[in-house]
């Protein structure tokens, strides 16, 4: 058994998440978590809202609240999302917490005792009429470059030109359109990232066999480009503040706060459960035996293999308390729609609280993870989502579940019959599950999802085969021990299809195991001989078919879904 802690990355407060950011970081950390967890594992999954930074006062500004009631509601709202898609955290933080301003505002005294901060005076962007210094991508203006005449300040979308927004010819506030802006200097903190970058090279290459080839390619890409100074204040109100003469009214950045809250609410996770979370995170507090694996999309990685990385090893060079580095990485490219990006504006794409409302949650569990952005984008479309749903799972998996159950009703009494001897096809998916089931948890354990949905869709396509080839209904009328044979077998593996199937699609498999009457202890991944699993249920054992497990989707729905949410024809 191993202790594994897991973090997705933190969602940012300002809306509830699309299922690309779901199928990125979330989702899979879940599936991960849950799968450790059924493998005996002592697993700690944490995930938090990410609250402060600029979009988040904008956003509350257009909703018209306060920030603070703001992030109060929207993290509510993002809570029950991820309860509703199953999402089963062991805590949801919060980044504004008073233990993460206390952890953050602690890190940035160690890192400057460290020498690892700088004060250093900038020019920035301020708007009048917003009253506020706008960040990079808030100004707008005409590209010095390419002469493009919406170009943003950090980088220029027609000629691509990485920008300062200082060098923007007529520039204009995105946020109200007004050119009443002037550039103004105005003091920060830099996090002295270049001192790292050997340190950070030699770590990022030492993960170049175990990490994804995006995570390690993206930070080695960054370090290779020579790696920049990052200031890590802002002026702004809401946030974290600097406690620091001459920083009254600025507040830490969003970037050096929110991974910090990953440690922050494990603290408050430990305050409400009584656990103990230096032992998570600290090596020097019984952390050494920890692995620790993040989830994130392809975005956030330079964060996590840099610059928290820093806040991290310039911490623990200075002696005192040791914080863990992430010892796996698992990054995600992202799930288009229909190729295009997700636009809530332009009525392209489904966002979380959508989803639910229109699919049960095992749904898309299944097909995001099945369809797994890992190797490169993959686009979501209503007909992929649709041939999952009706393929893999109605037909493949609900099918066998309802036909070997009805026929148990039907012909033996709705119990698991006792009689029959195994033989040549019992012995042929034995041999099967023998080579798939070791496939599985390989899969899971090298956080393959993709690997993972198609192996657990084979072992269930191999139970289909398995019934053809043994045929109770046909060896009934002849010779009843035969059949019997074959439902008891049929009946163990769909007790079994409900104990794999529990990280990707948990509802339903719940309902499955409850059908077949698999008590919660004997659910665990414990597979140990697999000719002992096909005679696992008890004989005798009553079991009730499940209520309808999946309901096929109709080409009608998916023209209305393609209305409504868009699609190839939007
Ligand atoms: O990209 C995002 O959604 C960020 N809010 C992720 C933050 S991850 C972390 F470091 F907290
Ligand atoms: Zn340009």
């Amino acid at each position: 058994m191993s202790r594994i802690l897991i973090t997705s990355a933190l969602p940012y407060i300002n809306g509830v998440k699309h299922l690309g950011n779901l199928a990125g970081s979330m989702l899979p950390a879940d599936v991960y978590a849950r799968a450790m967890r059924l493998l005996g594992h002592d697993v700690l999954y944490i995930c938090a809202t990410d609250e402060h930074g600029t979009p988040a006062e904008l956003a509350a500004q257009g909703a018209g609240v306060e920030v603070a009631d703001y992030c109060d509601q929207m993290h509510e709202a993002q809570k029950s999302a991820g309860e509703d898609f199953g999402l089963s955290y062991d805590y949801f933080g919060r980044s504004s917490a008073p233990s993460n301003h206390a952890l953050t505002q602690d890190f940035a005294a160690k890192l400057e005792a460290a020498g690892l901060i700088e004060e250093r005076v900038s020019q920035q962007i301020y708007s009048n009429a917003d009253q506020r210094y706008l960040p990079d991508r808030y100004v707008e203006g005409t590209c010095p470059n390419c002469d493009f005449e919406g170009a943003r300040g950090d980088q220029c979308d027609s000629c691509g030109k990485l920008l300062d927004p200082i060098d923007l010819i007529d520039p204009y506030s995105a946020v109200s359109g007004s050119k009443d802006v002037e550039v103004r200097e105005t003091r920060h903190l830099y996090l002295r990232q270049s001192v790292m970058a050997d340190d950070l090279r030699k770590w990022v290459e030492g993960h170049k066999s175990d990490w994804p080839p995006l995570a390690t390619s993206i930070a080695l890409k960054w370090l290779d480009e020579g790696l920049r100074d990052r200031a890590i204040t802002r002026d702004l109100k809401w946030g974290i503040p600097v406690l620091r003469d001459g920083f009254e009214g600025k507040v830490f950045y969003v970037w050096f706060d929110a991974p910090i809250a990953y440690i922050a609410a494990t603290q408050d996770w430990a305050t409400e459960t009584g656990g103990d979370w230096a032992s998570w995170w600290r090596t020097d507090a019984g952390a050494d035996d920890v692995q620790y694996v993040q989830f994130m999309g392809k975005d956030n990685v330079a964060f996590h293999t840099l610059s928290f990385p820093t806040t991290i090893i310039g911490t623990n060079n200075q002696g005192g308390d040791q914080y863990k580095l992430v010892d796996n990485l698992k990054a995600f490219n992202w799930v288009t729609w229909y190729g295009g990006k997700f636009s809530t504006s332009q009525n392209r794409g489904v966002f979380m609280d959508q989803a639910i409302s229109i699919a049960p949650s095992d749904y898309w569990r299944w097909h995001l993870m099945a369809n797994a952005p890992e190797g490169s984008d993959a686009a979501f479309t209503w007909e992929e989502f649709q041939s999952s749903v009706n393929s893999d799972l109605a037909n493949v998996l609900g099918n066998f579940v309802n036909r070997i159950t009805k026929y148990t009703v039907g012909k033996f009494d709705g119990v698991v019959p006792s009689t029959g001897e195994a033989g040549e096809h019992e012995a042929w998916i034995t041999q099967e599950l023998a080579e798939r089931l070791p496939a599985l948890i390989g899969h899971y354990e090298a956080r393959e999802f993709r690997k993972a949905a198609e192996q657990t869709r084979a072992i269930w396509a191999a139970g289909n085969e398995y019934l053809t080839r043994s045929a109770p209904w046909t060896h009934y009328k002849t010779d009843v021990d035969q059949a019997a044979i074959g439902v008891r077998t049929g009946l163990n593996l769909v007790a079994l299809f409900g104990i794999i199937a529990q990280p990707l699609i948990p509802d339903a498999a719940a309902k499955i195991l409850d059908a077949i009457g698999v008590p919660e202890e004997n659910r665990s991944w414990d597979f140990g001989d697999v000719a002992d699993l096909l005679d696992a249920l008890p004989h005798g054992l009553a079991v009730t078919p499940p209520e309808l497990l999946f309901t096929k989707i109709e080409d009608e729905q998916v023209a209305q879904w393609t209305e409504q949410f868009g699609g190839e024809t939007a």
